[in-house]
């Protein structure tokens, strides 16, 4: 079999040629996901359409070679999967029915419903069986406090103050909300695994809005139970975390305390402090500015040589420090590719 690179990083590894993915990899800056966008009719049909889900997985590695494809769907199916209800505007985001009391927590479903994951399960036997051998296949999950985020609110906030304030208010609640939410991910997670994926990465994209005690209690502390539950089940599994917008020590306690594999960096991260406090074989990944991306140029060669000379002799795996945004011209993207590999 041919040395999968990614997954070789989350060893350990320092790799010759760095391997390289994109969050959003699969998104609207592509012409080929806005086609089949248009067939698919809306998003979930899209996420839960195995065909679908297949075809826009694979067209970022057909079109650029990355070394890892991300499997296609998104964090809110697990809540969905739970009895939420929920809908995506165009160009408004994500709406869901909300969770904000112990009653309304209770009304949920104990299980994931199957007739919604399985299909994502199918979509990744299938991608892995068509993925070129050397290509990671990256399942995902949300992180329970960034779900639980878009289930108190419904939607996302600019700082995601309902669910802070629940998290207060009602302890309790937030609590067994949050306990959920560890088990479902767990379960849907190791889903994944059997179904094929080689690793997976837990987005907490609402990290950054957290104090210090809370980041702590309520990201580093579920994720560690995630990846207990995982390990239990799948020993090998690897696993990354991002945090976004945690800081240094965020980042550092997330690396040490939490049992994953790799931490992702968004763009402020301070790599070198990171890596410093980390040591080189800690699996590092990211943190492309995307908006370096959109300016492309000059100012994006210099964005990656200076990112790649900051993760130089250690476990790092390229990406950017959030996802591709719909307008970022796919020249620009070429353009990174032969900068990193020459
Ligand atoms: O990275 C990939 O290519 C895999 C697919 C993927 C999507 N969402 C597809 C998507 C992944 C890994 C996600 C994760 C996700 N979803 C996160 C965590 C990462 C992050 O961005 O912080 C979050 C917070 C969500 C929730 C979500 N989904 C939001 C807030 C939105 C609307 C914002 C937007 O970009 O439109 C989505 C929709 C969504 N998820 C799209 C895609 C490609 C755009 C939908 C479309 O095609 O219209």
């Amino acid at each position: 079999m041919a040395e999968r690179v990614v997954k070789a990083v989350l060893d350990g590894h320092v790799a010759s040629r760095t391997p390289i993915w994109m969050m959003r990899q699969a998104g609207r800056y592509l012409p080929e996901y806005r086609a089949v966008r248009a067939t698919a009719g809306d998003f979930l049909t899209l996420c839960y359409t195995p065909e679908h889900a297949i075809e826009v997985t694979l067209q970022p590695i057909r079109r650029f070679g990355f070394d890892a494809a991300i499997l296609f769907s998104d964090i809110l199916v697990v809540p969905h999967a739970l009895g939420c209800d929920l809908t995506f505007e165009q160009g408004e985001g994500p709406r869901l029915s909300t969770v904000t009391n112990l009653n309304e927590l209770n009304a949920l479903s104990t299980e994931l419903d199957a007739s919604k994951i399985d299909r994502v399960y199918e979509a990744v036997t299938e991608i892995r069986a068509r993925l070129p051998d050397e290509t990671t296949l990256l399942g995902f999950c949300g992180a329970p406090w960034t779900l639980a985020t878009y289930m108190i609110a419904g939607r996302g906030t600019p700082d995601q103050a309902p669910a802070r304030l629940a998290s207060m208010r009602d302890p309790a609640f937030f609590a067994a909300l949050i306990d959920k939410l560890v088990e479902a991910s767990a379960t849907y997670l190791i889903g994944q695994f059997r179904a094929g994926v080689d690793a997976v990465q837990i987005f907490d994209s609402w990290a950054g809005v957290l104090d210090p005690e809370a980041f702590e209690q309520w990201s580093v502390r579920p994720i560690r139970r995630i990846v207990s539950a995982v390990r239990a089940e799948i020993p090998e599994a690897r696993i990354i975390a991002f945090p976004k917008g945690a800081t240094q020590a965020g980042l550092t306690s997330m690396a040490l305390a939490s049992g994953v594999n790799g931490v992702g960096l968004d763009w402020t991260a301070d790599r070198r402090a990171v890596r410093g406090a980390l040591g080189g074989r800690f699996a590092l990944q990211g943190n492309l500015d995307p908006l370096a991306l959109i300016a492309g140029g000059a100012a994006l060669d210099r964005a990656i040589d200076t990112l790649m000379a900051d993760f130089r002799g250690a476990a790092h795996i390229f990406n950017l420090g959030h996802g591709i945004r719909p307008e970022t011209p796919i020249a620009h993207v070429e353009q990174m590719i032969r900068r990193l590999r020459g």
